[in-house]
């Protein structure tokens, strides 16, 4: 099992996120009636909680490979947990109303994800994704560097529209994460770091925890240069 997955199992945030973000996207969009909400890489349910309560009469599919993630989400009602990896995802053609995705596009790649989850979509349904975008021109070598190892593709906002229209989908709007996200993601994740050193003293994890501490350092160095977009797409 990796790490990466037990590290964040007792964690609330597994990516930087905002909550009032997350309520304020689900409501400006027009969804039907009971609408079917799909929730790609849901880890522990921070955003299925949001939808599922400004949403409450939408039935919401959850899906994440790391069953233990899944599991803790099994009380927000109306939802039904899928355990299944997001390049193979077992639902049915023009079936879904909404696909959700906060944080986790990138482990397929932000062109594939999108291309392969359309046909799910019914027509006039929305893809709303949140992917890490360079926020400023010319971002330093050692930066680029660092996340071209740690989520390869890393691009512009003004490449990934361009990425989405060439998908056939409307891009309804895009909207940039606050550097609050990274500071309310990264504070537990620092205890977490200092917990895991005392704990686990092998040289597996430390490797790992060296990583997690480096991705801070660069964030408190360069944070400036990146940073999660929201991406509002709809299928017409
Ligand atoms: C950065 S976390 C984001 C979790 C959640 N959306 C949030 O914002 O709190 C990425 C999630 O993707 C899941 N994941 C990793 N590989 C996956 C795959 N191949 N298919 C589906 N989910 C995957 C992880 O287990 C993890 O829960």
């Amino acid at each position: 099992m990796e790490l990466i997955f037990r590290f964040f199992e007792e964690l609330t945030m597994l990516g930087p996120a905002d909550n009032r973000i997350t309520k304020e996207i689900l409501q400006s969009l027009f969804l039907p009636d009971d609408p079917v909400i799909l929730d790609i890489g849901s880890g522990k349910g921070r955003q299925t909680r949001i939808l599922a309560d400004a949403k409450p009469d939408s039935r919401i599919v959850p899906t994440d490979v790391y069953i233990p993630y899944l599991q803790a989400i099994r009380d927000i009602p109306g939802t039904s947990p899928v355990c299944g990896t997001m390049d193979n995802l077992p639902f049915k053609e023009d079936s879904i109303d909404l696909i959700w995705s906060e944080g986790a596009i990138n482990i397929m790649g932000f062109s594939q994800g999108i291309t392969a989850w359309k046909p799910l979509l019914k027509d006039g349904g929305y893809l709303a994704i949140s992917e890490i975008c360079w926020h400023k021109s010319n971002p330093p070598e050692d930066l680029r560097k660092f996340w071209e190892e740690d989520s390869p593709g890393t691009s512009s906002e003004e490449e990934r529209i361009r990425d989405a229209e060439a998908a056939g989908y409307t891009v309804t709007s895009t909207i940039r994460l606050p550097m609050k996200a990274w500071k309310d993601y990264y504070l537990p994740v620092e205890t977490r770091i200092n917990e895991w050193r005392k704990s686990y003293p092998d040289a597996e994890t430390a490797s790992f925890l060296d990583t997690m501490e480096r991705e801070i350092e660069i964030f408190r160095i360069y944070g400036s240069y990146y940073g999660y977009t929201f991406f509002i797409l709809k299928k017409e």
